[in-house]
């Protein structure tokens, strides 16, 4: 079936002002997808066919095992013969049924630190934004009833109302939107430190305190919630300091603020399956989607601790998330992360990168690199000013030349990192090639 799909692109399909007349723009417009293999994937980049490039954002996160993952068409393969006990496929949560008590078992099992079944309440949704919206602030705000919220610098948390209203990493993404909500934006501290002090220790205590100072002012009761990315997505690749995180958490504790996790971007990259275990800390609710979908459909689901969650019926119910199939697709995400050690392989692999990568610090164009396991940001830097500009041209180079498609991340006044995100299915050879690709373009832009 895909190879039908990847025929029926034809050579008229190249022309990307075709695209823009019919479409409205989304963030890559140079880039149309026709076909894919194993963490590699076949673009039209400006007009020319390229094939075999390493998809380094596994497709903004939605393919966790690259494309065509066999060993998952094996599972869904049978899900369109004729007998299939699938004929639920859309059907949301108007009904229970078993595959989304699983899987919900299933994430209380993961989920951060040892909750027992019943626990936690899951939600589940069609999307990250969903997840973090229709889900997580939600349940904060009819538990706690204000009208204040708590995000952070470089944030992203999608594109609804609620959501984009905690989104900060770029101007350009709120611009000409207006907000009901009133949403309160603290500094987040990195494990470089920075905004206060040099000290990533003394700038994450003082990050801590300007965000005690806006909980007060602002009357701890008049507070839903605060959410952060444990590990920053789109807003720069950021690595929160283990201090910054751990002061959030007791000052949410002190007011019984939940804290909520956005994972949608990271979880199930970095060698756990959440990343916020990769600090000792555990958070009130979780968003999840991206990887979660396991590369097949669209989904998201809000992992939310059963204190915080609102008994009331259809509050929280919608149309198409958690349907039979995507509860399936879910599980046995799971299922083969664990039963192929992918979470082991996402660090082991993770360790050779980062490795790699901090070679390239001898460069003077790489100022900073960052991340856990499988989700790694470069920041490239000139004269140790932000260069957007080189930035771009150091991904240009690694897809123009060596078939490995990078995305930028940043936000408005660093937005200069290189972000790569993944495949747990990427393979040393793989690895190899993407990290001399880097290396090359570094050195070509020196
Ligand atoms: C951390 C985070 N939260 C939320 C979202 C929004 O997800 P979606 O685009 O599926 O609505 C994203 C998307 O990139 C994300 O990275």
């Amino acid at each position: 079936m895909l190879d039908k799909i990847r025929n029926v692109i034809k050579d008229s399909d190249d022309e990307l002002d075709d695209y823009k007349r019919v479409l409205l723009p989304t963030t890559r417009e140079d880039i149309v997808i026709t076909g894919g293999n194993g963490p590699t994937i076949d673009i039209i980049h400006d007009g020319k066919r390229q094939e075999g490039v390493i998809d380094a954002a596994s497709q903004v996160g939605t393919k966790p095992f690259g494309h065509r993952y066999e060993p998952m068409l094996e599972e869904l393969r049978p899900l369109y013969e004729k007998d299939s006990d699938f004929s639920l496929m859309i059907d949301g949560q108007g009904y229970y049924h078993p595959l989304q008590r699983e899987l919900a078992e299933e994430l209380t099992s993961i989920y951060p630190g040892n909750l027992s079944n019943g626990d936690l309440k899951v939600y589940y949704c069609n999307s990250g934004s969903e997840a973090v919206e229709r889900g997580c602030l939600k349940a904060a705000q009819l538990h706690r009833g204000g009208n204040s919220y708590v995000a952070f610098d470089s944030a992203f948390h999608g594109r609804t109302s609620l959501a984009l209203s905690h989104t900060t990493s770029k101007g350009h993404y709120t611009e000409g939107f207006n907000f009901l909500a009133r949403t309160l934006v603290a500094p987040y501290a990195t494990k470089s430190g920075g905004k206060f002090h040099q000290d990533p220790e003394e700038n994450a205590k003082q990050c801590l305190d300007v965000l005690e100072k806006k909980i007060k002012t602002e009357g701890p009761k008049n507070i839903n919630s605060v959410m952060l990315e444990p590990l920053q997505g789109e807003g720069g690749y950021n690595v929160p300091h283990p201090i910054f995180l751990e002061g959030v958490r007791d000052l949410t504790h002190e007011h019984s603020i939940p804290m909520i996790a956005d994972e949608v971007q990271a979880a199930f990259r970095t060698g756990e399956w959440f990343s916020i275990e990769n600090y000792d800390v555990q958070p009130d609710m979780i968003s999840v989607s991206k990887t979660f979908s396991g590369g097949v459909e669209p989904f998201g689901a809000s992992l939310i601790k059963d204190e915080f969650a609102v008994d009331e019926s259809g509050k929280h119910s919608g149309t198409y998330g958690g349907n039979a199939k995507e509860c399936f697709v879910a599980l046995k995400t799971i299922e083969l992360i664990r039963t192929n050690n992918l979470l082991e392989h996402a660090k082991d692999e993770g360790d050779y990168l980062e490795q790699r990568f901090d070679d390239l610090t001898s460069y003077d164009i790489v100022h900073e690199t960052r991340g856990i396991g499988l989700f790694r940001g470069v920041e490239i830097r000139k004269d140790g000013e932000p260069a957007p500009d080189l930035r771009d041209e150091v991904i240009h180079t690694m897809l123009n030349e060596h078939d490995v498609l990078a995305e930028p991340c940043g936000n408005d006044k660093y937005n200069t990192a290189i972000r790569f995100l993944l495949p747990l299915t990427l393979d040393r050879e793989h690895s190899r090639k993407l990290a001399d690709a880097l290396e090359d373009a570094v050195k070509q832009h020196t």
